[in-house]
């Protein structure tokens, strides 16, 4: 089996991830909820992850990482906490539906939204930025790199747009963290969203947010917090505002793993490899007839993803083809994000998308140029 579905969620953990969450269930207690020993180790387990995330993403303190179950709940957190009837939020054609419904969820109880395009290879037109502000513009949300294509979008040119505007600036990093380094200090981030089980390495189910010291998000959920207990009201200080409820102690004590298996190995190290990988697919498949590739390949600014199509056969059924022929898992279909499909032209037939991972390997990569050479 060669598994290229890592912008999904990437299969192959580092053993000391695996290792970190047997240890966890085994031994962990409910963080927050005690003073006897279980519970002590596994407050300061959760608090070593948000030492190492708030590290990776250059944050004030670690207490400004907030965990979730996934990047969507992180997205839905932010959005629905900051964004009010009337107001008007900024986002592009090239986002997840993880931002897209719930700005439109928004937009039906009275929050304006505008969407930004982009050009004919996925590329956000920034020009459309300046035109889009409105007297009541909250914020700007976008993605730091497209599921579909792989081009990351120039988060220090819309973070200084945002800063120069009085805007919030929210990120969806799923696809970027764990890839690229994200200093959100230094890019005006305001809010970063991410999940655990992609490039970052983690177990599903893990993901927070990165919440600019200072600024407040009214919480989705309100409930235990394990402080505070005969207040009416949930606690407002981060992080414990945006984490009622026993965390995801388990899969968090892997995520800490993974962070700090990344920390050292380096993701310009990694990133380096896992381009050269999709870069070795995109040059054996672009140039085979009736293959179309999607994306902007110019530029190392981009994640290893490469999607792409066969003459119009279905995305969905290429991809049956290249799991039963070929062993081969990849992702078919519209990847959640409607806009960009139809942006590209391909909301119909979708596109078969590769995604590589570090653990992926040269003859694999051949394995798939040939695959889909045959079935073109
Ligand atoms: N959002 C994930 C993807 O792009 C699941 O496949």
């Amino acid at each position: 089996m060669i598994y290229f579905d890592n912008a999904a969620t990437t299969q192959q953990k580092p053993r000391a991830v695996l290792d970190a969450v047997l240890e966890a269930m085994t031994h962990m207690g409910n963080a927050g909820r005690g003073a006897h020993t279980a519970s002590l180790d596994a407050a300061r387990s959760i608090y070593d992850a948000r030492t190492l995330l708030a590290e990776l993403f250059h944050s004030e303190s670690p207490s400004c990482i907030a965990f979730t179950s996934n990047a969507t709940e992180s997205l839905n957190t932010a959005l629905k906490g900051l964004l009010r009837p009337g107001d008007h939020a900024i986002t592009t054609v090239l986002e997840h539906n993880s931002v897209l419904r719930p700005l439109y969820e928004l937009r039906e109880a009275g929050t304006e939204l505008t969407i930004l395009p982009c050009d004919d290879k996925g590329c956000l037109l920034y020009d459309a930025l300046s035109d889009a502000v409105r007297p009541n513009t909250r914020l700007i949300v976008c993605t730091g790199a497209s599921n579909v294509t792989g081009n990351c979008t120039d988060l220090a040119r819309i973070g200084a747009f945002a800063r120069e505007h009085g805007l919030l600036f929210v990120v969806d990093a799923a696809q970027l963290a764990g890839i690229f380094p994200v200093d959100v200090q230094r890019l005006h981030i305001d809010v970063l969203c991410f999940t655990g089980h992609k490039a970052l390495l983690g177990p599903q189910g893990t993901g927070g947010l990165y919440v600019r010291e200072g600024l407040s998000i009214r919480p989705l959920k309100s409930g235990g917090s394990g402080i505070d207990s005969q207040n009416t009201h949930h606690p407002d200080r981060m992080p414990t505002a945006l984490e009622a409820g026993t965390l995801n102690g388990h899969g968090i004590a892997g995520l800490a793993a993974a962070v700090r298996f990344l920390l050292e190995e380096g993701l310009d190290a990694i990133r380096a490899r896992e381009l050269q990988l999709a870069q070795e697919f995109y040059l054996g498949v672009r140039d085979i007839p009736g293959v179309t590739v999607y994306g902007d390949f110019s530029t190392l600014a981009r994640c290893p993803i490469v999607s792409f199509n066969i003459g119009e056969w279905d995305s969905g059924s290429v991809s049956d083809e290249l799991l039963t022929q070929y062993g081969i898992s990849a992702r078919s279909g519209i990847h959640c994000a409607p806009l960009m499909h139809q942006s590209l032209g391909t909301l119909k037939q979708g596109a078969v998308r590769f995604s590589f991972s570090q653990f992926n390997t040269h003859e694999e990569v051949q394995t798939g140029i040939r695959a889909v050479r045959e079935l073109a």
